[in-house]
């Protein structure tokens, strides 16, 4: 969040970088210079315009309302506790910027919802949506600094014909693929799979669009990469599409098989865009219907940008 505030030439006049005691003191090299960790506190938040929020949602729910509560600094959570409040504005400010009007709790979307939705929502737009089904091949790090080090770290314990514990994964993620990202729910889906459903809907202010997921994590260290299948009520070609997406914000239109070029996760580390491609008719749907697959970074578009976006949206609308 720090380097993208910096890229953008976020007008801060002040970083304030708050976590635990355990990590008061310490100095961080940031794009700002070399800043000094401080303890939270909600007084520390509240003497900040904007709050980014990237902590568990346990700590959110706590905290987030008491720093809110001084109405004027605004709060953008990056954890699941507010998305499904009624009167908590859940945005991608490129879909719906202005539910957030008037606001000073935002939360930051689920990073596999996000990536997904900057690829749907301008075919939504063009063709209208009726069903999405999902497949999501989900990077390591989108389980937080712990996920990354327990992949490192288990991979060359691996090669090195070792067992290295699995505490972060249900089971060992190195050479392997783990159908089971949070908690399993009755329905028989994941928390993680109802969460793409849930804010699909809450983004795109359609609770009547149908929509389906199965969230896998696999051994890379960045970026998610999905596998989507639409049904749309309008007819689609996948030339009509590409024209679409190819003038959409947010998006890059990665789609030369000939050229070996679709989206990957190594290609779409470190990029704001979410890479589409391999478009095709739906051989289920056609002719109201496509198979695309994504590669966004999770921790640009599915946390840091979209964050950073919504407080420079945020800004604009701020009275001088
Ligand atoms: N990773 C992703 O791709 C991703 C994407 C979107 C959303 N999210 C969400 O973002 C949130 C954070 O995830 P992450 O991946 O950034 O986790 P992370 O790398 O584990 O970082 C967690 C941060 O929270 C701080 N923290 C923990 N307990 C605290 C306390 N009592 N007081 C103050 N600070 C405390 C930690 O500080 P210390 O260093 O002092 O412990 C650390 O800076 C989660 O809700 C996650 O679901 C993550």
């Amino acid at each position: 969040m720090i380097e993208v505030l910096h890229a953008r030439q976020f007008p801060l006049t002040e970083l304030v970088l708050l976590a635990s005691e355990r990590s008061a003191g310490k100095s961080m090299a940031t794009a700002y210079g070399e800043k000094q960790v401080e303890a939270f506190s909600v007084e520390r938040a509240q003497s900040c315009d904007f709050v980014l929020m990237a902590v568990s949602g346990s700590f959110s729910t706590e905290f987030s309302p008491q720093i809110t509560g001084n109405g004027k600094t605004v709060v953008i959570d990056n954890s699941s506790a507010f998305r499904y409040h009624e009167d908590v504005p859940l945005v991608v400010p490129e879909i719906n910027e202005s539910a957030m009007d008037g606001k000073l709790l935002i939360a930051n979307p689920n990073c596999t919802t996000a990536i997904a939705a900057m690829a749907l929502w301008p075919l939504h737009q063009h063709f209208k949506l009726k069903k999405i089904i999902v497949s999501t091949y989900q990077a390591a790090s989108g389980a937080g600094a712990q996920g990354m080090t327990e992949l490192e770290e288990g991979t060359r314990q691996a090669l090195e014909g070792k067992v290295f514990p699995n505490e972060v994964f249900a089971h060992p993620l190195p050479f392997n693929v783990i159908p089971h990202i949070d908690s399993f729910q009755s329905n028989g889906y994941t928390k993680e799979e109802m969460k793409v459903v849930w804010e699909t809907q809450k983004i795109f202010g359609d609770k009547s669009l149908a929509c389906s997921c199965t969230a896998v994590r696999i051994p890379t260290k960045r970026a998610h990469s999905e596998a989507i299948t639409i049904e749309t009520e309008k007819e689609v070609s996948p030339e009509a599409a590409m024209e679409v997406l190819s003038t959409a914000p947010g998006v890059q239109v990665v789609d030369n098989p000939a050229e070996k070029s679709y989206p990957m996760p190594l290609t779409a580390t470190k990029k704001y865009d979410v890479e589409v491609g391999r478009i095709r008719r739906s051989l289920v749907f056609q002719p109201c219907g496509l198979d695309l697959f994504v590669s966004g970074d999770q921790l640009l578009r599915g946390a840091a940008l979209n964050a950073v976006l919504i407080a420079e949206a945020k800004l604009l609308k701020m009275p001088r």
